[in-house]
C-alpha cells in the first residue's frame, strides 16, 4: 500500500491568486530514501504541509483533490493523529521545540498521545541512543547548538515510531561538518527502521550518495519522480536552478571524453579514490 498518496491535489494560499500547488498525483512507498528537490518557491514547504494536514486544516485556502496518508485522509484526521504516521522537522526547529528541556521535549509527544509509563521509558532510551543525545537531556532548547537543536527534533517524532520522516532543508543553518553528520544520521535511521524519508535539502554533494528516488517539484508542479540516476540524467533536472551533485558531473563528463568508462561514483569519497586511479 502507499505510505502517501496525492489525488488530483491542487492547493491556493488564502489571499494569493496563483496556485502554489497544480495537479499534484503522488504516491510514496515503504522503505525509501528521497530528496525533494527544486528552485526556491517551487513549492517544496507547501507540499510537505500537506503531509501531515498542516494544509488544509491550519492553512486555510482553496484545495481540491484528496491526501491520503497511510489510509488516513489529511482533511478528515486530527492532526495529532496523523502524527503517529508522519514525523515532520521544519528548517528552524528552534519554532518547534516548546518544553523547558531536551527530555520533556522528547516526552511531550507520548505523553499527549498517552503511552504508559514503561513504553515511554523505553522508547526515550533507544532515540536517546541513536541520535546520541545522552548529554543534553537536562537543557533547555536556547542552550544547545543548532545541529544538537535537529537531533532533538527528529527524536522527538522518532519516538511516536511515524513510518515516514520528512524534513525540510535541517541543515540548512549548519555548517557543512555538522550537516553531514545529521544527514548521515538520517541514512542510519532510515535503514535501521525501513522507514521512508523525505528530505528538501540543498546540499546535494551529501545528499546524493545517501538517496533512492527524487522529487522533482517546478512551479507547483512535479515534474518528475524517478530513481535518482534517471532524474538527475534528464533534462528537466539538468535546466533547474538548483545545485547539482558535482561528482557525478565530473565523471559524467569524463566518461563523454572517453577517459572513464565504469559506473559513475555517487560520493566525492568514491569519487577522489578512482580519480586517483585514473591520474
Ligand atoms: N504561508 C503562506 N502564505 C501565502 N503564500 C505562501 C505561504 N507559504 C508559501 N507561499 C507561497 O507558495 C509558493 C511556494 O512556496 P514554498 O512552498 O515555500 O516553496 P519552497 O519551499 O520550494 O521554497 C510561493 O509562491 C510562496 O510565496
Ligand atoms: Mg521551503
Amino acid at each position: 500500500m502507499n505510505l502517501i498518496k496525492f489525488s488530483n491535489f491542487y492547493y491556493r494560499y488564502k489571499g494569493n491568486e496563483e496556485y502554489a500547488l497544480k495537479d499534484i498525483n503522488l504516491e510514496i512507498t515503504n522503505n525509501k530514501f528521497i530528496l525533494l528537490a527544486g528552485e526556491t518557491g517551487s513549492g517544496k514547504t507547501s507540499l510537505i504541509r500537506c503531509m501531515n494536514g498542516l494544509i488544509p486544516q491550519f492553512y486555510s485556502g482553496y484545495y481540491k483533490g484528496a491526501v491520503v496518508i497511510n489510509g488516513k485522509d489529511t482533511n478528515k484526521t486530527p492532526i495529532s493523529e496523523l502524527s503517529t504516521e508522519i514525523g515532520i522537522v521544519f528548517q528552524n526547529p528552534e519554532n518547534q521545540l516548546v518544553a523547558m528541556n531536551v527530555e520533556h521535549e522528547i516526552v511531550f509527544g507520548m505523553e499527549n498521545l498517552g503511552f504508559p509509563k514503561e513504553k515511554i521509558h523505553q522508547k526515550m532510551e533507544e532515540v536517546i541512543r541513536l541520535t546520541e543525545i545522552e548529554k543534553i537531556l537536562n537543557k533547555a532548547p536556547f542552550e544547545i547548538s543548532g545541529g544538537e537543536q535537529q537531533r532533538v527534533a527528529i527524536a522527538s517524532v522518532l519516538v511516536l515510531d511515524p513510518k515516514i520522516i520528512i524534513l525540510d532543508e535541517p541543515t540548512a543553518n549548519l555548517d557543512p561538518l555538522f550537516a553531514n553528520k545529521i544527514l548521515q544520521l538520517l541514512k542510519k535511521i532510515q535503514k535501521e527502521r525501513n522507514i521512508t524519508i523525505i528530505i528538501s535539502e540543498h546540499r546535494m554533494d551529501l545528499i546524493f550518495p545517501l538517496i533512492d528516488e527524487i522529487i522533482l517539484i517546478d512551479k507547483g508542479e512535479i515534474i518528475s519522480h524517478d530513481s535518482k540516476l534517471n532524474v538527475v540524467n534528464s533534462l528537466e533536472f539538468k535546466n533547474l536552478q538548483i545545485n547539482k551533485p558535482r561528482i557525478y558531473s565530473i565523471f559524467n563528463e569524463l566518461k563523454q571524453r572517453k577517459l572513464y568508462n565504469d559506473e559513475i561514483p555517487f560520493s566525492i569519497e568514491k569519487g577522489i579514490q578512482l580519480l586517483k586511479t585514473l591520474i
